[in-house]
């Protein structure tokens, strides 16, 4: 009896690294990517601002989802940097590993003044050194790279605008939000999702916009979150100058995808749905 052959040459598994791990997106790209072989590292690990040692360069790569950044929108006006050794720096150090790469940028690359929702080919003008550090880390990943512009992340984890609403609401009858700033809140499971769907894909690189379905105002997601985690407290819409935040934000960015193929992600009220399920409420 012949004894049966296995192929010498077996695939191994996809070799992923993930910067920023311990960032609510960076969780949640461990969770997408949990088939692959994944090298999770957070800011103890590696930080992004120095160039990576020399057992992350030896290490064989098939793909880097850049998740660290300086995500402080405010601090970055005081020390802008500070932000841009990160964003930017970082950006070309996450590069210099020489694997095809996604770097997560935002819809604060732009001022928000177009009026109707932003596709890719749309020029960019930040209003904040944040949008502005983004914007050039857009410039260090290069035309090789996947750049994925997302907005307005929330998830279990992390600092994000659902887990301070879930708290004040416990807290407060009343919170002061802005009404005049409208985006698309995107959950990051389904984020994470949507990144896996256009790697495994093998879409061109370049850049994607990948936001939820749908829009609102922060005072519209905050009477969300309250209504859906069954809170009784009360939302005072106020206006962006009235909070007088240090950096700019665009009033209107609302990101869509002109691009054939791009995946397409769930309404944000499902992604609200989604997160407050997986905090058990
Ligand atoms: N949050 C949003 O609404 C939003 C919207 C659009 C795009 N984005 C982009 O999406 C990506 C992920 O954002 P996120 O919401 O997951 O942010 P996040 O929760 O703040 O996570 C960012 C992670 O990067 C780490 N980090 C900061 N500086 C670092 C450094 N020098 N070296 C290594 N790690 C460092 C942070 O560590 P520490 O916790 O120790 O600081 C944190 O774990 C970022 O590129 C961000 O610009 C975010």
């Amino acid at each position: 009896m012949e004894h049966e052959h296995t192929d010498p040459v077996r695939a191994r598994r996809r070799r992923v690294l993930i910067t920023g791990a311990g960032g609510q997106l960076g969780r949640a790209l461990q969770v997408a990517f949990a088939d692959d072989d994944v090298v999770a590292l957070g800011r103890a690990d590696w930080d992004v601002a120095f160039p990576p040692s020399n057992s992350l360069l030896q290490g064989e790569l098939d793909l880097v989802l850049h998740a660290a950044a300086w995500t402080d929108v405010d601090g970055a006006e005081t020390d802008p940097q500070g932000a841009a050794a990160v964003n930017v720096g970082g950006t070309a150090n996450a590069v210099s590993l020489g694997a095809p790469t996604v770097l997560f940028s935002t819809d604060y690359v732009f001022d928000g003044r177009k009026g109707a929702p932003y596709v890719e080919s749309d020029g960019p003008s930040p209003l904040s050194a944040y949008g502005r550090t983004k914007l050039h880390a857009e410039a260090a990943a290069g035309s090789d790279a996947w750049i994925v512009r997302t907005s307005w992340l929330f998830g279990p984890t992390g600092h994000n605008f659902l887990r301070t609403m879930l708290r004040l609401g416990e807290e407060r009858d009343e919170v002061a939000v802005v009404d005049d700033q409208r985006g698309c809140p995107t959950y990051v499971g389904h984020l994470a999702a949507a990144v896996r769907e256009l790697v495994d894909a093998d879409r061109p690189r370049g850049i994607w916009h990948l936001a939820a379905d749908g829009d609102c105002t922060w005072a519209d997601f905050a009477e969300a979150i309250f209504e859906d985690a069954a809170l009784e407290c009360s939302v005072r819409r106020i206006t962006t100058e009235e909070l007088g935040r240090p950096a700019l934000r665009p009033a209107h960015a609302i990101l869509r995808s002109e691009r054939d193929g791009a995946p397409v992600l769930p309404h944000w009220r499902d992604g609200l749905r989604a997160c407050l399920a997986e905090l058990g409420r």
